[in-house]
Formats: structure tokens, sequence, C-alpha cells
């Protein structure tokens, strides 16, 4: 019988890679172009929901890169293409810089190896009439062999010591309903360490649970990153715990990455219009999605989005230049870029400037769940 995989393959598969730092390091995992149009239900049938749109986005070893939009911006549609739970519309997703489009159960399962899924809701991805050790066991079995006995016990209890939920004898025959959220999450995470990926998409891990444990989670991850050299998606509707905890940060807007760059400067001296409001107007990290819409009303309709750059019906700045034509993401220095005419050398461009100055005041909150909801009413 061959002799399974263990914990440590993937582990020393990345430690034997010379390139660990982003410079001249290799994705893991990379997107280019990636789009997801879904069709519209009813009778025009040519319509669909440009729920993404050319994302290009780069996972490497070690280093744990945030995606932050307000809800509805494609962040969620993104996780599940990678995880590739469905079709692209357009583009290329590849592993190791391999094509990566899974044909067949064989090549899915062997993707999904290396490629796992946290979702935000714990409680809703554990089984409840199954116990932790049924959820890691089948885990464990599906990727690493079928192990008996004593073997099976060291790998559960390894699983359970990783993500900090010790003494294993407390947990491991517990229930769902008898775990706290955070304990759940901690699971979940285990179930996914199961296959000893190197890609964990994480979609909103922390954002259904209690404040005071969130950041736990976070520093977990942040374990996982460091001990076990994993690449991170870190997907969240708050640009707060983006900048704790990300190295990278995207800034998605109506299915569009609108600006990139190192966590800590996008965050400190955002360049976008629509980062600046996101930061700028920031009194509650709770309530981001709120402040986003609250600014001069509401999320563009997907299914037609504003032609040129989909902010200018809430952006201060813009011109005709913005009104027509997609501005596309440009370098504004030190490896950061802005999709915004704002910084192009075109002579039409926009003049840019302080956006909190330029709504004359804080934006107040509108109850504008607006063109998202009237679009899925629509459907
Ligand atoms: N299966 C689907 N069919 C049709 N539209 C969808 C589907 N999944 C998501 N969408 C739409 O795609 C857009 C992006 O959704 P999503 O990726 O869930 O955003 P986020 O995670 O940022 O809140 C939304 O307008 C949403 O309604
Ligand atoms: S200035 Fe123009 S391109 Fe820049 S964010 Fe505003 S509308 Fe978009
Ligand atoms: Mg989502």
């Amino acid at each position: 019988m061959p002799t399974p995989p263990t914990a440590t393959d993937a582990a020393s598969r990345r430690a034997g890679d010379p390139h660990d730092t982003e410079g001249d390091a290799r994705p893991v995992l990379r997107a280019v172009k990636m789009r997801k149009h879904f069709p519209v239900r009813g009778f025009r049938s040519d319509k669909v929901v440009h729920a993404v749109d050319d994302v290009d986005l780069e996972l490497y070893a070690g280093r744990v890169v945030a995606l932050v939009g307000e809800s509805g911006s494609g962040k969620s549609t993104i996780a599940r293409l990678l995880a590739q739970l469905m079709p692209t519309t357009a583009g290329q997703i590849l592993l190791d810089g391999e094509d990566a489009t899974a044909r067949g159960r064989k090549s899915f399962r062997r993707y999904v190896k290396r490629v796992q899924m946290i979702f935000q809701d714990p409680f809703g991805s554990l089984n409840p009439v199954h116990t932790v050790r049924y959820h890691l066991t089948r885990s464990i079995r599906i990727h690493r062999g079928n192990l008996k006995g004593a073997e099976m016990e060291a790998a559960l209890d390894e699983l359970l010591d990783r993500v900090h939920l010790t003494p294993v004898d407390r947990y491991v025959d517990k229930y769902p309903h008898e775990l706290s959220g955070g304990q759940r999450q901690r699971v979940a995470i285990a179930r996914a360490l199961a296959a000893d990926p190197d890609v964990l998409l994480a979609d909103e891990p922390i954002s259904m649970l209690d404040v005071s444990i969130r950041l736990g989670i976070l520093n977990l991850l942040r374990d996982l990153r460091d001990r076990l050299g994993i690449a991170i998606l870190y997907i969240t509707h708050d640009i707060a715990s983006a900048r704790y905890f990300a190295d990278k940060t995207l800034v998605m807007y109506a299915g569009r990455v609108v600006e990139s760059g190192d966590s800590e400067s996008v965050t400190q001296d955002p360049k976008h219009p629509y980062t600046q409001l996101l930061i700028g107007s920031a009194p509650d990290p709770d309530d981001m999605e709120a402040r986003a819409r609250g600014a001069r009303g509401e999320a563009p309709s997907l299914v037609t989005p504003p032609p040129g750059c989909r902010f200018n019906p809430r952006c201060p700045f813009a011109t005709d230049l913005c009104r027509t034509e997609l501005p596309p993401l440009m370098d504004v220095g030190e490896g950061r870029k802005a999709a915004c005419w704002g910084y192009s050398d075109r002579p039409d461009r926009p003049e840019l400037g302080s956006v909190l100055d330029a709504y004359g005041e804080r934006p107040t909150v509108a109850a504008s769940a607006a063109a998202h909801d009237s679009e899925e009413a629509a459907r």
C-alpha cells in the first residue's frame, strides 16, 4: 500500500521553495483576467450580472492578501471561482503557473486538496448531527488516505493542536452545538488543514463571530501563514482588519479591483476615491458597508454597470472622461495601483481632492441596499 502523504508534505514543498518573498517568487495561485457573468433569469435572457470583471490576483506562499469591498462587490464570487465551485466566464486560474481548470472529478479532487475554502458561517458548514471527530476523520480519509487506530488518533491530535483546541479530549467528541462560534470556526479550519493545503480561501471567516473572539481567529490564521507557509486570501468588508492581518490589500468596487498595494499604505494613504471614502468616514469599523452605501447613495447596477468608471455616479471628482472610458489599474508608486483617471497623464484627467471635503460633511447612511436589492428583485 502506498504511504499516505503526511501533513508535512505541503510544508516541506513550500520550505523547499527558494523564493519565499514576493519580489522574486512565483505565485502559488493566480487569477488572470478572471470574469464571472451570471445570466439574469427571465425572458430577456441576454442580460447578465457583471459580478466579476477582469480581476487579476496573485497569492504567494506565506502571505495574506485581503479582498475588501462592500456587499455585492464580487468578493465571494471570486472565492468560489478560485475554489472552482463554479466555472469562470473568461480568464484563467493558474496553480504553480499551470492552467488549473479542473476537468473531471479526479483533477477537481487534486485541486481541492491544495486549495481549501473556509466559509463565513462555521455552524452552517459543519453537520450538526456529527462530532468533531467525524468531521476531521472524514477529511483526513479523503485527503490523506485511510489512516487507522493510533495513526488516525495522532492525525486528529495534530489537527486540533494546530487550531489550539486543546486538550484534545475536551473537544474531539463534541457536537457543533456544544462549541462556541469561535471553536466551531477552529474546527472548520482544522478540517481544511486536514488536506494539508497550500492555499486557504477564507470568505469573511470572522464576520459572524463575536467581536471578542475575532482577533483570536485572525491570529490563528496568521500563525498558519507563518508556521505552515500557507497562502491566504482573506475576504472581508472590514478594511481595519485587512490592515491588521493582510500583507497586501485589494479593494473591490462593483466587480472590479480599483486599488491594490501593501495593506499598510492602502489603509494609511488610500489613492482611489472609493478607498478614501471607506477609510475616511470610518468611525465604526463594523459599519463599513453602511458607510460606503451612505456616501452619495448606492452601489451601481451590475446588470447595466455605469459606463466608464463604475464609481463615477458616486464620485465627487467625476468628469466626462470618467463617464465614458474605463480607467485601467495604473501604477501610483511603491508597487501600488489605482484604477482612477486622476492618476493618468491624460490632459482631460479629473482633479482629485479630499473626498470627505468634497462631500462637505460626513456621508450620511442612506437606507439604500438599493440597486443591489432592486436587481435581486428583478431576477
Ligand atoms: N449564483 C448567482 N446567480 C446570480 N447572481 C449572483 C450569483 N451569485 C452572486 N450573484 C451576484 O453577483 C454579485 C456579487 O456577489 P458576491 O460575490 O456574493 O458579492 P460579495 O461577496 O462581495 O457580497 C451580486 O450582485 C450578486 O447578487
Ligand atoms: S475621478 Fe473619475 S476615474 Fe477616478 S474614481 Fe472618480 S469617477 Fe472614477
Ligand atoms: Mg460575500
